[in-house]
């Protein structure tokens, strides 16, 4: 692919979901469920950039500890020359941190779905490093067919941070890391940032914390659908839930119905029994051990880790 011109950035026109029509799907599901990228509108990314400054929240702290302290050991794991991409890298403040270390990189490709978002990213990776080239790509990473398109020459460093993996179901992760897989050459990187499984009490004061921010961020979906079906479900009607399911090993957001409810969509008649939920949200947590196995499993080789001080968080990189 060739990238032209002044504008660094490259408009793929991802398929945009529609929260519209997907909430409403979700909603007539049993159990009823959405997807966690519709907690995510302008409110609702506001409030997860407070989340990460919250004292109980540790994994944005955790990771950060891990970009500062290693970045010689990462630096050196990923080789110099190497194209960065990193995959939905939100404002570009972790990837300006990465790139701290990293030996004299050819470009940095920034990949995200969100035009507003990678906007911003370029914008501040490129004011941090005016000397790198900066490119966005505004393009579904999670899509095959675009990753292999990328077409970049050279030595590739694919970069995915923030534990947006959790998100993923485990087999959606290890699809994910085979495309990224398919898409390496001999000695390229894959970087990946992952939350481990721990104490119980500590996941789940990370998801509950005393101010109520993540209690917002959740019910901010509420907000949402009224705004979007135009109806005027009330602040008390749901509560924010969420918990560690340790069968699963992952943390669960629900939005809990406080009373038996009927709510109208779009003519639509969703009913709620008092105490059923709205899944919003699945962040799986891996062990060492767990994580070296799924990229193992992909094909990738030489699996290496950092993790911060209070083992809480790890960076994982393979090479291909
Ligand atoms: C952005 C997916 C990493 O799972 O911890 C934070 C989102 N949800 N608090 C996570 C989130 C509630 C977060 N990730």
């Amino acid at each position: 692919m060739k990238l032209m011109g002044t504008n660094p950035i490259i408009d793929l026109k991802p398929k945009l979901s529609d929260f519209r029509t997907e909430v409403l799907q979700g909603l007539l599901k049993d159990p009823k469920k959405t997807h966690p990228k519709f907690l995510y509108d302008e409110r609702g990314s506001s409030l997860f950039d407070r989340i990460t400054g919250l004292e109980e929240y540790y994994p944005t702290r955790s990771e950060i500890e891990i970009l500062e302290k290693q970045g010689p050991g990462i630096a050196d794991y990923i080789g110099e020359k190497s194209t960065i991409i990193e995959l939905g890298g939100g404002n570009g403040s972790k990837g300006s941190i990465f790139l701290r270390s990293v030996k004299s990189p050819v470009e940095y490709i920034l990949v995200d779905i969100s035009r507003e978002a990678l906007e911003l990213a370029v914008k501040n990776i490129s004011s941090a490093y005016p000397e790198l080239v900066v490119r966005g790509i505004c393009a579904d990473y999670t899509n095959y067919d675009v990753m292999a398109r990328l077409g970049i020459n050279g030595r590739k460093s694919i970069v995915f941070l923030g534990s947006t993996i959790g998100n993923m179901e485990p087999e959606e992760a290890s699809q994910f890391i085979g495309n990224c897989r398919r898409i390496m050459s001999h000695g390229d990187t894959l970087t990946i940032g992952v939350d481990l499984k721990k104490d119980i009490g500590k996941l789940e004061r990370a998801y509950n914390d005393p101010s109520g921010i993540t209690a917002e961020f959740n019910e901010n979906l509420i907000e949402r659908i009224n705004r979007t079906f135009g109806c005027t479900i009330d602040r008390s009607a749901f509560r924010h839930n969420a918990f560690y399911n340790e069968k699963m090993g992952r943390i669960e957001m629900h939005l809990e119905s406080t009373r038996d409810q009927t709510i109208s969509l779009d003519g639509v008649a969703v009913n709620f029994r008092k105490g059923e939920t709205i899944h919003t949200e699945n962040s799986y947590k891996y062990s060492l051990a767990d994580f070296r196995k799924k990229l193992e499993d992909a094909g990738l080789e030489n699996v290496v880790y950092w993790t911060d001080s209070g083992a809480n968080f790890a960076l994982f990189s393979a090479k291909a």
